[in-house]
């Protein structure tokens, strides 16, 4: 099944390329008013100049003795908007204009900082005793279509290549391996418990944390917030965005393959409940927002539903539910599921379900 959804729908990703580097560049033992401590690691992938690296943003709760439980997401804009934290470097290269970032011609500024503090409650979660990590995902590969020539892809080009074939890796699986890369460096590091390491993600990074996960069994656990399709939600259902539509706004997420499906969803050897069941037995998690129709949250929760018999099978109380639920009353068993009223967005009441269900 793994396979089956390299070949026709993310792409195969590489392994571990020769000389990959960590540097701890900053470590602040009193980070965020000495409730955290905040360590920053840059990661190089090659030893050539301009080697591309990606950068680690870790905080630590300084109320506990590690090593700590973790969460991992990556970010959509660059580390330093997940807190107002003057002390986290700028994200250096490419980032998307947003008003609500303040980038400016692709390019993060100082007003940039803590933008999007609102989906990264760091006090609550270290509070709760988890570490939390984060990545920008441009640093892999910055999210527009360039033919695969900036990230790391072209790392990977074989002599006389100069785009992935249709069955290699597209943005998704660069920003899962990025994930996944950071695993090999939480196991150099004794602050973090890398047993206990859950990957979450929203909307395209929630997509990719699904990815990630179904890769590397070495993520204890898998949260996909309001991913929609590609993620958590079944194409067939052809409710919301569909994979034309993802393909033609998004070419260069997926893999080759996946654009022969446009239209023809029935034709796809896999649908996403299958993605679901890749995590059994380990916990998995899907939230949905009930105005969030272009991720079909109904979708979401059928995929849920349908990996069950994969996680009974497996020894585990699978979804604890046959219906999907009321809005905000979350479903907390193997597979956990949340529908909360509002839009397509990471919010509190989402961190602080997915730290109950971690506690499970
Ligand atoms: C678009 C896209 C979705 C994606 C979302 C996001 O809406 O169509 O597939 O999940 O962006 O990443 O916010």
């Amino acid at each position: 099944i793994l396979s089956l959804f390299e070949h026709h729908v993310y792409g195969k990703m590489p392994g571990t390329p020769e000389h990959t580097n960590f540097e701890v560049t900053d470590i602040d033992s009193a980070a965020l008013d000495g409730f955290a401590t905040r360590k920053q690691v840059s990661v190089t992938f090659g030893a050539r100049d301009g080697a591309p690296r990606m950068n680690i943003l870790i905080y630590l709760p300084n109320s506990r003795p590690g090593p700590h439980p973790a969460f991992i997401g990556l970010n959509f804009d660059g580390n330093h908007t997940i807190q107002r934290d003057p002390g986290v470097n700028l994200a250096a290269g490419w980032v998307p204009d947003r008003t609500e970032t303040a980038a400016r011609h692709n390019r993060a500024t100082k007003e940039s900082i803590g933008a999007k503090a609102s989906r990264w409650p760091v006090q609550r979660i270290l509070e709760r005793g988890y570490a939390l990590s984060t990545i920008y995902c441009g640093d892999l590969d910055p999210d527009y279509d360039d033919g695969f020539q900036n990230g790391v892809h072209p790392l990977f080009f074989v002599p006389g290549q100069s785009k992935p074939k249709p069955d290699e890796w597209g943005a998704i699986g660069a920003w899962a391996w990025g994930l996944i890369r950071a695993l090999d460096y939480f196991e150099t590091d004794d602050d973090i418990d890398h047993n206990r390491v859950s990957v979450m993600g929203h909307s395209r990074l929630g997509k990719t944390a699904l990815w990630a996960g179904a890769n590397d069994q070495r993520f204890a656990a898998v949260i996909s917030n309001n991913s929609g399709c590609g993620g958590a939600a079944l194409s067939r259902r052809r409710f919301g965005e569909t994979i034309k539509s993802i393909n033609t706004r998004f070419p260069h997420w997926f893999c080759g393959n996946f654009q022969t499906y446009n239209d023809r969803e029935d034709a796809c050897p896999v649908d996403q409940h299958r993605l679901i069941a890749l995590m059994a037995p380990r916990p998995v998690y899907v939230a949905s927002a009930q105005q969030d129709l272009w991720a079909d949250p109904r979708g979401e929760f059928l995929a849920a539903q349908h990996a069950d018999p994969v996680y009974r099978l497996l020894g585990t109380n699978g979804l604890a539910v046959q219906e999907i639920p009321e809005p905000k009353q979350p479903v907390i068993s193997a597979i956990g599921y949340h529908i909360r009223p509002g839009q397509h967005d990471v919010t509190g009441y989402d961190w602080e379900r997915f730290m109950d269900f971690k506690e499970y």
